[in-house]
């Protein structure tokens, strides 16, 4: 057998076998329970939203999340993903993240893309060329909920294969529920607004961690000291919702870019780092077994 070769994907001589980047599984985007929720409104459904609505900690929030959004976080609750809110932790363009705490007890973070203010032309072109999502099409919200389920499928990925994300634990329509890195009163910070006591370990790791990306037929697409955060001495790689399979077209070019920054990170730290050798390194033939 051979995907590959059948789609064009990658060239064979830089084939390591059936690496996992050249399995792809189709993503489903049809109608999710949570828009048939939203459409019956019944009863418990409308008093869980007007609950969250009231709620202090959605209150800023109540124009930008649609009745699709609120069935999703109530079919999260019901599910038993989601026993209750805490505060925001991030208002971003695309998303926002919230402290939660989830089951067991634990810690959860979730991340809920808006589907009116995401900048989905933008989102598009990553989609397009991803072969998870051929014929994804322009539908907005179709393309919020394909993203939302890639930023899934490519933290599940990258924890397979050895790269330190929050694991991600449920997903419906445009919300996300993963691990919380850090504790509820002990944000984790981003590398950016940290002292990096050891630069040299952080980006041996860094590099690791893209090399294994890449291994697993992943390009984060956005990484750069904003995406990854550090907490209890670990670094973990974030904001997966970008990233791309090596076969897409601008892989290489997003690659490219991913390695710049990094460069530029781990310069002004005072170590010596080559874009084009990270890159180099990052690309490298996994040796023969
Ligand atoms: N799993 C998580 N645990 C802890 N903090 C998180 C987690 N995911 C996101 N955050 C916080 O939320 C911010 C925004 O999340 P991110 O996934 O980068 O979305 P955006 O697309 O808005 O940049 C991050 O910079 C980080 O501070
Ligand atoms: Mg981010």
């Amino acid at each position: 057998m051979n995907d590959r070769e059948e789609y064009g994907l990658l060239e064979p001589e830089e084939g390591e076998g059936e690496d996992f980047g050249d399995e792809w599984e189709e993503i489903d985007v049809s109608d999710t329970e949570a828009d048939r929720i939203a459409r019956k409104r019944d009863r418990e459904f409308a008093e869980f939203r007007k609950r969250l609505k009231d709620a202090d900690q959605f209150k800023v929030e109540q124009s930008v999340f649609d009745d699709a959004t609120f069935a999703a976080i109530y079919k999260l609750v019901q599910d038993g993903y989601i026993e209750a809110f805490g505060g925001p932790i991030s208002t971003g363009k695309e998303a926002n993240v919230y402290e939660a705490l989830g089951a067991e007890d634990r810690d959860v973070a979730v991340k809920i893309y808006r589907i009116n203010a995401s900048n989905f032309q933008q989102m598009r072109e990553y989609l397009e060329g991803d072969p998870r999502f051929e014929g994804i099409g322009s539908d907005k919200k179709k393309v919020v909920l394909a993203w939302t389920k890639k930023e899934f499928a490519n933290l599940r990925r990258a924890k397979a294969a050895g790269v330190r994300v929050p694991e991600p634990i449920a997903v419906e329509r445009n919300v996300l529920v993963m691990e919380l890195v850090g504790l509820v009163e002990d944000r984790a910070r981003r590398l950016a607004e940290v002292d990096v006591e050891n630069p040299e370990t952080a980006f041996e790791v860094v590099r690791e961690y893209m090399r294994r990306l890449h291994r697993a037929g992943l390009v984060h697409g956005d990484l750069s000291e904003y995406n990854l955060i550090i907490h209890d001495g670990e670094l973990v790689v974030i904001d997966l919702g970008q990233a791309v399979t090596v076969h897409h077209p601008n892989a290489e070019d997003f690659l490219e870019r991913d390695c710049r920054n990094v460069a530029a990170f781990f310069t002004r730290q005072g170590i010596d780092v080559d874009p084009a050798d990270l890159q180099a390194f990052v690309t490298e033939a996994e040796p023969e077994p």
